[in-house]
Order: structure tokens, then sequence, then C-alpha cells
């Protein structure tokens, strides 16, 4: 995300980058992002930092015409169903194999079921079927 947030700075486009956490003493890229220009928001399960709760609770103080996003599956369902608009998303998947012999990083898209090791990990969110 630290690199998709640079490019997108020299772009020319400043990204909002929403940083999800249990706790602040998890909190961390806060500085760097900031440091590259971005508007940083901070969410912590317990509320100690920033908006209480999870990534998704921050989306609604935002506007937006796009996203990425990656962290655990969890995560990336909720975002996935939270979200209004177009995005990507990167998996964050156990590997049997790594190299896309043993189907077991499989995700069910739109067309067919694609291997998280060798064609992602990054999907489109409208070709996944959850
Ligand atoms: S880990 Fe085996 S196909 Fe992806």
């Amino acid at each position: 995300m630290y690199l998709t947030a640079r490019r997108l700075i020299a772009r020319g486009v400043t990204p909002t980058v929403i940083l999800g956490f249990n706790t602040a003493d998890e909190v961390f890229y806060k500085d760097e992002f900031e440091a590259l220009g971005c508007t940083v928001l901070v969410t912590t399960v317990d509320g100690d930092l920033g908006i209480k709760g999870f990534v998704t609770d921050a989306l609604g103080h935002i506007d937006y015409t796009y996203f990425y996003t990656c962290g655990p599956e969890p995560m990336l369902r909720a975002v996935y169903n939270a979200a209004s608009t177009s995005g990507q998303l990167s998996f964050e998947e156990r590997m049997g194999c790594g190299f896309g012999a043993c189907m077991g990083c499989s995700c069910k898209t739109k067309y067919g079921n694609k291997r998280i090791c060798r064609d992602g990990p990054v999907l489109e969110k409208e070709e996944i079927i959850w």
C-alpha cells in the first residue's frame, strides 16, 4: 500500500489512507504515510486512537472514487461489502504449494477459480464472488 500511495502522490493524487489496528500500541506506518502527503485516518478497535472500530467504520467519513485494500480475509470481505466503489483487494492467503498446483489458495471469481499465488494476489472487486 505504501508503494501504491507513493505512486498516486507522484501522479498528483492525494490518497486517503485508512489504517486499522486493535490498539494504539499496534499502530505502524502512520508517520510514513503522512510524510508522503497522504491524508491518514486511524481506527482502533478499542478506540484508544482515531476512530473507534474497524476500517469500514472510517469509510463513512470520507469521499472516495476507488479503493485499494490489503489485510486478513475477514477485513477484505468487510471492505468488499462496505465499499460503494470499485477497487482492488490484495489477499494474504495461506499457501500450500505457492506455484499454482494445489488450488489451496483459490478464490471464486466470475471468471472461474483464481489462484491467489499465481493469478493474484490482487483481484478486482467486481470479479470476486463471495
Ligand atoms: S498455493 Fe497452491 S495453488 Fe496457490
